[in-house]
């Protein structure tokens, strides 16, 4: 059977951004701006975007062009054992996944409600109590919240359709998903930096301090952003260019990419801090005491801004819309990652596949639609993204740098991509990224010692590692599978 491919370059490229741009872009990247020396936070951004992400990206999209297989293929092209990795990084794709439709269900919610606007003049108690229904604690589950069930269903109809043929779908959504959220960023930008207040956001967003660069902290906070941003260490990359054709400038995919989603996180920061201005001048505050990050920002602080403007309604609707596409194609390419594995190894088809796949990652994702569902989110997130990431893209650069087949890659990329420096890049996966990855591993679970994630129990930061550890135990069970099914096939065809 041959190859599903992406019907153009373009639209591989706009799966690519379409993964990368998504809540991180909004939420996380401006506060951090913000937090972290404004301005001067470009420098050690840029740097990791130059010393880890593009190289890091550039590996991906080498390894599954080259293999022309989806990660657990690629990996035991590498070596075999590896595959068990791959799955790994598979299994914390679909937690991340699970948790990422539930930050969907409660954008879906807000859509709906920004009809009514239903959160005026209390948007703090509406998020929590009403959307939430936060219960005391993680140790108190507080049932399951029955509209946002319903919404989770309506995120999982939509990411089912996104994905149940396969990248001709995908590619078909993306049409839509990539463009759409940055036309209507656009049109915030223009709202957001003509309201009254504006100037007074953007210059608390961008001022620079330089003195910041001396704090070790930013420096893991922009390479931590930039593992995040771009969708890299979960096999997502691999597998989507393991669609592409063998002959095509990977390194130029892999620079597009990157440099459309920092431009989008740029934008988004604008729009952000734009409207954060604004909304300190409503409340004859300072910008730092409404700024946030995360659900706080897109849920309660936004949506606050939004209830003050003019035609709110209206602002509020295209926000979560931009909330919504840019979710939409992060969540169905960690899916897509995954189903692309299993392709690789079994007929079943595509929709059977896929709809498989919806029901699990809709029955794993119940348990943050509960009461306790925002703890859970926060501590299952922390770790995973903390931890698995780093390790994966430390698996990745040693497997590809020092085996064999990895050396076929470092040949692919200096046959694909002539312009790009490919002796510096092996350089870069061979040694600089893995020991930069190490400290930072290291800097995370030191502070990990010190103290508890935020003050959590023992057991519910036991969940956490478990979220962690146990796709590894399933990946290796699955990596045993696929190898068999793969000797009696190769036994089977000569
Ligand atoms: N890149 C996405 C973002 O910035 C998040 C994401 C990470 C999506 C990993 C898929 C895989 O929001």
């Amino acid at each position: 059977m041959a190859r599903e491919r992406w019907p153009s370059r373009l639209l591989f490229i706009f799966a690519a951004v379409g993964s990368a741009a998504g809540l991180g872009n909004l939420w996380r990247f401006p506060y951090l701006t913000y937090k972290y020396g404004g301005g001067a936070f470009l420098i050690p951004y840029l740097i990791a975007l130059l010393v880890l992400g593009i190289p890091l990206l550039v590996l991906e999209f080498a390894v599954g062009q080259h293999f022309q297989r989806s990660t657990v293929g690629a990996m035991r092209k590498l070596k075999t054992w590896a595959g068990a990795v791959g799955w790994w990084m598979l299994g914390i794709a679909f937690v991340v996944l699970s948790y990422y439709a539930a930050v969907m269900a409660w954008s879906l919610r807000y859509f709906f409600s920004s009809f009514s606007m239903a959160w005026s003049g209390g948007a703090e108690s509406y998020f929590y109590e009403q959307v939430l229904g936060l219960s005391s604690g993680i140790g108190v589950l507080g049932g399951i919240n029955w509209i946002l069930l319903a919404c989770l269903i309506g995120v999982w109809i939509l990411i089912y359709f996104s994905v149940f043929k396969g990248i001709k779908s995908v590619s078909q959504v993306v049409k839509v998903t990539m463009p759409l959220p940055i036309l209507l960023i656009f049109i915030l930008l223009i709202r957001a930096v003509t309201l009254e207040g504006a100037a007074g956001g953007l210059v608390v967003y961008m001022k620079p301090v330089f003195s910041a660069l001396l704090d070790p902290e930013i420096w893991v906070a922009a390479a931590s952003q930039i593992f995040f941003t771009l969708s890299v260490g979960l096999g997502i990359m691999i597998a989507y260019a393991s669609y592409v054709k063998k002959k095509q400038d990977t390194a130029g995919d892999a620079l597009w990419t990157a440099l459309m989603n920092s431009g989008i996180s740029l934008l988004a920061g604008f729009v952000v801090f734009g409207t954060l201005g604004f909304l300190a001048m409503q409340k004859g505050v300072a910008v730092p005491d409404v700024v946030a990050s995360g659900p706080g920002l897109a849920f309660v602080v936004f949506p606050e801004a939004l209830s003050m403007m003019p035609m709110a309604w209206l602002f509020s609707l295209l926000f979560f819309i931009v909330l919504l596409s840019l979710g939409i194609d992060s969540a169905f390419s960690l899916l897509e990652g995954v189903l692309a594995a299993f392709k690789d190894r079994l007929r079943t088809s595509t929709m059977k596949l896929s709809l498989i796949g919806c029901i699990l990652g809709f029955a794993g994702g119940i348990i943050f639609v509960t009461g306790a569902g925002l703890y859970f989110l926060d501590i299952v997130d922390h770790f995973v993204l903390s931890y698995g990431l780093i390790m994966f893209g430390i698996f990745e650069c040693l497997l590809v740098g020092w085996t064999k087949a990895g050396k076929e890659v470092k040949e692919h990329l200096a046959r694909e991509s002539p312009w790009f420096p490919v002796n510096l890049w092996w350089w870069l996966i061979r040694l600089v990224i893995p020991i930069i990855l190490v400290v930072m591993f290291i800097t995370f679970f030191l502070k990990e010692l010190a103290a508890p994630y935020e003050g959590y129990p023992g057991w519910a930061i036991a969940v956490g590692w478990a979220a962690v550890f146990l796709p590894l135990v399933v990946g290796f069970f699955l990596n045993k599978w696929y190898g068999k099914k793969r000797e009696v096939a190769e036994i089977t065809v000569p």
